[in-house]
């Protein structure tokens, strides 16, 4: 997607054709700034720090930091060590194993020589296929919208709500939740995005209504206890919201909030989608329950960067000093909460069967 009229992804390959760069996403929305990873240590410090967050992205990341790793040791020994040191860094996106376990897979089996031209070629695959199966995403959501469309007077808005950033900054492009809005803005349906602001990391307020607003998309942000009372209010046409790992069974991990989001849409009859691609399903676990929650710093809830008057960007504190704070980063909603997974093959119901019925291959 475009920045200021320049299409950007979320990583590419430097022009040394070796080292990756990216852009750090803490410093946005009040600066662009451009990063270089060299290594796979570099690679795992952008994905535990942030710089680079939404589960396709840590995964297309990941895959590079190990091409990068590859590079200088091509062993097994290094391989099963680095898969693992960078599968740590966040523990619930199940991409980021996925992407490993892709890359694995394409260097296995080859002789050592031959395996880092192998694992950049899949890296680059990995964010190539990213970006198709995201557009898919957003061709197959776009007509759940088209049909909400139909429904309302010429000019009136779909009016969208959105928790975190499944966006096109969480992927390589066009984003999971955001690709069927993308596609809708561009097809001239028009569409309004009420934007979670995402506390404690702000990933609506900053990352979002970021892309949204470059995009010339029409969208608010609100904290995240407004969306009952928007909901309510007949102010919410439909709910779409990324996930981070989906369960056999339907059960769907994303950022903290998604849960009281799809309880409060379905007391009030409002469709909740969940956006995701093949790479989320995690096909071992049988429910929800057994998905690992991150558990991040109380710094990130106590604390808030923000910029001031002058430019400067500074991080200030927020709450009673000496209060002890929690930060459990994910929720699991549960599948019966689910209007339906919107995938790159179709949207199904948020069931096994539903799952199965578009990747039928994990029969
Ligand atoms: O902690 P984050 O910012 O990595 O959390 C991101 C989300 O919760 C997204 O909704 C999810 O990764 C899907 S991204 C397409």
């Amino acid at each position: 997607m475009k920045i200021d009229g320049k299409a950007y992804r979320t990583i590419w390959l430097a022009p040394d054709d070796w080292s990756v760069e990216i852009i750090d996403q803490t410093r946005l929305p009040h600066e662009l700034v451009i990063v270089p990873l060299k290594s796979a240590e570099d690679a795992a410090r952008a994905i535990l720090t942030m710089q680079v967050r939404g589960a396709p992205l840590i995964g297309a990341t990941a895959a590079y930091g190990l091409a990068m790793a590859i590079r200088e040791d091509a062993s097994d020994d290094a391989i099963d060590k680095q898969i693992e040191f960078l599968a740590k860094q966040r523990p619930t996106a199940i991409n980021l194993r996925w992407a490993l376990e892709e890359m694995r897979r394409a260097v296995q089996n080859l002789p050592r020589e031959e395996r880092a031209a192998a694992a950049y070629k899949r890296a680059a695959e990995i964010c190539d296929e990213d970006v198709e199966t995201c557009r898919m995403i957003g061709v197959n959501g776009l007509k759940i919208i088209e049909e909400i469309a139909a429904k309302k007077a010429p000019g009136e808005p779909v009016e969208v709500l959105t928790h975190c950033n499944a966006g096109w900054l969480a992927c390589v492009d066009w984003g999971t939740a955001t690709s069927p809005i993308y596609q809708a803005h561009d097809k001239g349906i028009p569409v309004h995005v009420w934007v979670d602001e995402t506390r404690p990391r702000n990933q609506g307020a900053s990352l979002t209504a970021f892309e949204l607003g470059r995009h010339g998309v029409p969208h608010t942000i609100v904290v995240d206890n407004a969306g009952g009372h928007l909901m309510q209010h007949g102010k919410v046409d439909m709910v779409i919201v990324g996930t981070d790992r989906v369960a056999a069974n339907g059960d769907v991990a994303n950022k903290i909030g998604t849960y009281l989001k799809a309880l409060a849409a379905q007391d009030n009859g409002i469709p909740f989608y969940v956006a995701l691609p093949h790479s989320t399903v995690d096909w071992t676990l049988d429910e929800g329950m057994e998905i690992p929650i991150e558990e991040r710093s109380g710094d990130e809830v106590l604390k808030m960067p923000g910029r001031l008057p002058d430019g400067s960007v500074v991080t200030v504190e927020i709450a009673a000093p000496g209060s002890p704070a929690g930060n459990p980063a994910f929720d699991v909603t549960p599948a019966r909460l689910v209007t339906g997974f919107i995938t790159e093959r179709g949207v199904c119901p948020a069931t096994r069967e539903g799952l199965l019925s578009l990747y039928p291959e994990r029969r």
